[in-house]
């Protein structure tokens, strides 16, 4: 597959698909609370992308059972909603896909239940900035490794590894496109960024070591060592001189160029 250049027309459906994946993560706030199951965040996700119109794009994918991925503290990533419990300093990641009208829009966030310590606050905070710094590398002419680098460093300076075995991914009519897009790397190197291109970013950093370890089930993703972990991702589109955010929540600053 070959990296696709999206026309005008269809980055007015991206743009669509990208906020009704954002307004998923904001509709959700409220329910994540100790007490609640990631089934149930499952359920209303589920029943207001439906009324959006709109389709759950992990729903089926591959054989995923759910519609939303839930991946709580020591899970990477690809959690699959069940009937636990959430409880006071749990940390979570939602990821959102959406398909409106053939075109897809991914997401993800971390949430705190209850007062959570520090240190898992220091991993989500430091994750959130490494996603800023890779998303404000791109422009035309930038390298993707340009993106890898920077999360890399922020990640290193403070002492948290970056997971090697998930990437960001190019998206369109396809949930999974061309390029990955990769949370580490050299600047200069990789595919050079030109202006219509659209790709997620959504760095995974660990507490601990980087290795993973992949459940039985086939999909959850658990750091090795058990140490946290912590995502956030956003579907960028690549503008005449910078970059927009797809994705982009009502109360989230961004500065786009
Ligand atoms: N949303 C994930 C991503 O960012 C992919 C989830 S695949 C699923 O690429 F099948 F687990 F939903
Ligand atoms: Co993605
Ligand atoms: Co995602």
């Amino acid at each position: 597959m070959s990296v696709s250049i999206k026309s005008a027309d269809e980055i007015n459906k991206m743009r669509v698909a990208g906020k009704l994946a954002a307004d998923v993560l904001e509709i959700i706030e409220p329910y994540v609370v100790a007490g609640v199951t990631t089934n149930k965040l499952n359920d209303i996700c589920h029943a207001f992308i439906l009324e959006q119109d709109a389709i759950p794009a992990p729903l089926n994918y591959k054989g995923f059972p759910k519609s939303i991925c839930t991946s709580v503290n020591h899970t990477i990533c690809h959690g699959i909603p069940n009937d636990k419990a959430l409880k006071n300093g749990d940390i979570i990641n939602i990821d959102i896909t959406v398909i409106k009208d053939g075109y897809h829009g991914d997401t993800s966030k971390m949430f705190e239940v209850g007062k959570v310590p520090k240190f898992a606050s220091r991993l989500i905070e430091i994750t959130q900035q490494a996603l800023y710094l890779g998303i404000q590398q791109v422009k035309p002419g930038a390298h993707l490794g340009d993106i890898g680098y920077v999360i890399q460093e922020h990640a290193h300076a403070a002492r948290y590894s970056v997971v090697r075995e998930f990437c960001g991914h190019g998206i369109g009519k396809q949930f999974h496109e061309d390029p990955q897009v990769l949370h580490y790397g050299q600047p200069g190197t990789g595919l050079k960024l030109k202006e219509g291109m659209i790709f997620t970013i959504e760095p995974m950093l660990n507490q601990g070591k980087r290795h993973i370890k992949m459940l039985a089930d086939g999909w959850t993703v658990h750091t090795k060592d058990r140490s946290l972990s912590a995502q956030w991702e956003h579907t960028i589109l690549v503008t005449n001189n910078g970059y927009q955010v797809l994705t982009a929540r009502t109360n989230e600053t961004i500065n786009e160029t």
